[in-house]
């Protein structure tokens, strides 16, 4: 069997690399830079450069890779920068996946068998009352960043996908997802990073953050990771899949966690550059579909993967 991640080089796409390999898969990935083969803990990642820009240039490269899975990782993911350069995002969320999704239905000709999961987001949801918590896939999509609305289209376009061209999609909308190498600008390594300064006495002890209030539904990209191939292999073609703990933590609670973990005494400043101009409140998802169509069952607590985190940021140089 053989799989072709796009955007492998991205945070989760390295799990998942690692994952598929541990599954005795051949592993390609794309990636916009030039790159040698990597080798990771479990074999082997075999990577060619593709920015993703041409249906026929995809086309070409599924034909001499021949997947039998495609995970669709490659993206902008960052909610903040969305804000910030909203028609990159969308050009490199929803035209990249058109261009992909096209030259899938011409190579599905050749291999009517191929699957391919597409990477969306708990942002699609938006705005959501308390009353609809947990957020289950049939909840009403009120994305509220453009990010999450980029992510919404993608979810609208596959099944378009499947239903007139019937390629063999999944869409999954991962809730926040976290762990040991995840870049900053998202919550875990923007603490984890002041901590450890802290730590080694290379900043004051003030620690500076954005808004506290917030609730979220945290998974270890560890679990994430096998989710997607659990979806790939059972999941129902054309739907939608939610993959979260269906646990709500408040960021003040994990920014506790983290402080307790580490040796920093840190003092805590909420600082407004840190605030966004849209912030939802509480997200918390339902993940019963998931758990019903696959055998997935998240494994990690989240103490250890804020403790693995936190090494890991002490690790950096
Ligand atoms: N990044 C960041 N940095 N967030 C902070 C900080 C900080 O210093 N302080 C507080 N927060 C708050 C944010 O305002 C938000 O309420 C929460 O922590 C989580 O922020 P992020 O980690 O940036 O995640 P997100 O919820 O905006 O979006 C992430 O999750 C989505 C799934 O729900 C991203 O990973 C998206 O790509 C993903 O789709």
């Amino acid at each position: 069997m053989r799989a072709l991640i796009t955007g492998v080089m991205g945070f989760v796409g390295k799990y998942l690399a690692e994952h598929l390999l541990s599954q005795g898969i051949e592993v390609w990935g794309t990636s916009r830079m030039e790159s040698p083969l990597l080798r990771l803990k479990n074999g082997n990642l075999k990577i060619v450069q593709n920015n993703l820009d041409s249906t026929d240039d995809i086309h070409n490269l599924l034909c001499s890779i021949k997947p039998n899975y495609i995970f669709h990782l490659a993206g902008q993911s960052n909610v903040k920068l969305s804000w910030e350069d909203k028609e990159g995002t969308f050009y490199a969320n929803v035209n990249k996946t058109i261009f992909l999704l096209d030259a899938c239905v011409k190579y599905q000709q050749e291999n009517p068998r191929m699957r391919i999961l597409t990477v969306g987001s708990s942002e699609e949801y938006g705005k959501v009352e308390s009353s609809e918590l947990p957020i289950k896939e049939t909840t009403i999509l009120r994305p509220m960043s453009p990010y999450g609305a980029s992510k919404a289209a993608v979810s609208m376009l596959i099944q378009q996908y499947h239903k007139a061209h019937g390629l063999n999609v999944i869409h999954v909308r991962p809730f926040n997802h976290i762990g040991p190498g995840q870049s900053l600008g998202f919550v875990v390594p923007d603490f984890t990073k002041q901590l450890v300064q802290i730590e080694k006495g290379e900043k004051e002890k003030v620690l500076k953050v954005g808004n506290l209030s917030a609730m979220r539904d945290f998974t270890d990209v560890r679990d994430i990771v096998e989710g997607y191939y659990e979806l790939v292999l059972y999941g129902k073609l054309g739907e939608i899949y939610n993959i979260c703990s269906g646990d709500g933590v408040s960021i003040n609670e994990i920014l506790n966690k983290l402080i307790e973990l580490s040796s920093s005494n840190a003092i805590v400043e909420v600082c407004e550059s840190k605030i966004r101009p849209i912030d939802i409140p509480n997200y918390i998802g339902e993940n019963s579909k998931i758990k019903s169509d696959t055998d997935w069952i998240p494994k990690y607590e989240i103490i250890r993967t804020l403790e693995d985190s936190l090494n890991e940021g002490r690790s950096r140089k």
